[in-house]
């Protein structure tokens, strides 16, 4: 592997060696000293065009347990906002040395332009882009969902998740049914007919529009962020009928099996797609979701740079 575009890069066996990595991480993360010396030397840049709270602090982090030198590069602020192009910032970076770019940029595709325009000799990690994918975001759902549901080992063979909301403006969505289905499990997404991409069902998923339906068939349930800034039409009535169609309250999460999980990527609409009530429930396991990311991109980092020896 050396670079990481899209959940399809992965094939089952890289994948699980992604979370059998972050797993043995982890451990780390348990101690009193978060450190080890792996990538000493070596530099990581965040070059993040669009806002993000967790995934870049997640990265931050990783790369810090490592050990790598981190520049955190936010469009805001630099001369990307006096128009300096996608090249000439890749150009800038790539003089100074940096060994890996984790990218989040609006237009889907920059990341893998990045990595294949030449500009850079470093690995390049999809960190999100645009509509399109977020590779690291399904390795720590599969993280999580290993974790909770098959005891920490292996595939996710027969695994049964829903995936409900927004999926037509969600790269989380797209990346989770591409892994998700390399590893085994059997995705259905949910989401009213306005909200689902063309094509989606040419997917390795099943597709339905009725959340009430998947749910008692479901080991976990995760839930999309109604993403608001990227409408510029009308998808649905109001809010309020939004959250009565596809919203998950109380009532639906008592409709799930005893042992079934509650997931979202964040940032959460609390009273849009998810009530409070079950966002704050012990059924909800969000705040888990957000350690496993540091292990995950630890081990994403870790393979990508190849360690203390400097291969990759
Ligand atoms: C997601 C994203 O940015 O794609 N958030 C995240 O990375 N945790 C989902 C979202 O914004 O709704």
């Amino acid at each position: 592997m050396r670079h990481l575009l899209s959940a399809a890069d992965l094939d089952a066996e890289t994948a699980i060696l992604v979370l059998d990595t972050a797993a043995e991480l982890a451990a780390v993360t348990d101690r009193s000293v978060k450190k080890l010396p792996t990538l000493r030397g070596r530099t990581v840049v965040n070059l993040f065009f669009e806002d993000s709270t967790r995934t870049r602090i997640s990265f931050e982090m990783a790369a810090k347990r490592l050990s790598a030198d981190v520049i955190n590069f936010a469009a805001k602020g630099s001369s990307v906002s006096k128009g300096e192009s996608l090249k000439d910032t890749a150009l800038t970076l790539e003089a100074m040395g940096a060994d890996a770019v984790v990218i989040r940029h609006h237009a889907s595709g920059a990341p893998h332009r990045l990595a294949t325009a030449g500009w850079i000799a470093g690995a390049v990690v999809n960190a999100g882009d645009g509509t399109h994918e977020h590779p690291t975001q399904a390795l720590l759902d599969a993280f999580t969902l290993r974790r909770h549901l098959r005891g920490g080992t292996g595939g996710l063979e027969g695994l049964r998740v829903t995936i409900v909301g927004d999926v037509l403006h969600s790269r989380v969505a797209r990346s989770n049914v591409l892994l998700l289905a390399t590893l085994g499990a059997d995705v259905t997404l949910v989401a009213p007919p306005t909200l689902l991409p063309t094509g989606v069902h040419e997917w390795p998923c099943r597709v339905s529009y009725d959340i009430d339906a998947a749910l008692p068939a479901s080991d976990a349930v995760m839930m999309l962020r109604v993403q608001a800034e990227r409408m510029h039409d009308a998808y649905f009535p109001s809010a309020r009928e939004y959250s009565r169609a596809y919203g998950l309250d109380r009532d639906r999460l008592g409709a799930l099996p005893d042992h079934a999980i509650v997931m979202h990527p964040g940032p959460m609409n609390r009273g849009m797609e998810i009530s409070a009530e079950v966002a704050d429930s012990d059924r909800a396991v969000m705040v888990e979701q957000v350690t496993n990311g540091v292990s995950v991109r630890m081990a994403v980092l870790y393979l990508l740079l190849g360690g203390s020896t400097g291969e990759s």
